[in-house]
């Protein structure tokens, strides 16, 4: 089934000019980009945004280092684009990631992890419309 599914280059990936590789392996690997931007988000804005995480010890650390910067918000379609991204990314902790994933390759520690990507149908509703509108997403390529 083709589906949709966020993802985000974090602020410390965005920092360190890798943007441009991660979206080179997105496209390589069969993910269409239809839709994509720029943003800074406001620390109130992550808050927002990691509201399922908000009772975690971590939530005021990451929503702290999701705010430092600007980050790229995409929508990815695909078959299987939830599942097959979230295998592209590799385990949220880097050091704990498959050779060859972008966290791997991209992210520092389980925080600084370069990418996110929605981990279900409904976080993937969520999120999609929390950062885009119909208008800004291409139809039917
Ligand atoms: P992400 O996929 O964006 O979803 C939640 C984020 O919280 C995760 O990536 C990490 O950036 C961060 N995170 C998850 N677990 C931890 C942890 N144990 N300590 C610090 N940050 C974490």
């Amino acid at each position: 089934m083709v589906e949709r599914t966020l993802s985000i280059i974090k602020p410390d990936c965005v920092a360190a000019k890798n943007s441009g590789k991660v979206i080179s392996m997105l496209e390589k690997n069969g993910f269409d980009i239809v839709a994509m931007k720029k943003v800074w988000l406001t620390k109130q804005q992550a808050e927002k945004f990691y509201i399922v995480h908000k009772e975690r010890p971590f939530y005021d650390s990451l929503t702290t280092f999701m705010s430092e910067g600007p980050i790229i918000v995409m929508v990815l379609e695909k078959e299987n684009a939830i599942e097959d991204y979230r295998k592209l990314m590799g385990a949220t902790n880097p050091q704990e990631a498959s050779d060859g994933t972008i966290r791997k390759l991209f992210g520092s520690n389980i925080e600084r992890n370069a990418v996110h990507g929605s981990d279900s149908k409904e976080s993937a509703d969520y999120e999609i419309n929390f950062f885009f509108n119909e208008l800004e997403i291409v139809k039917g390529e």
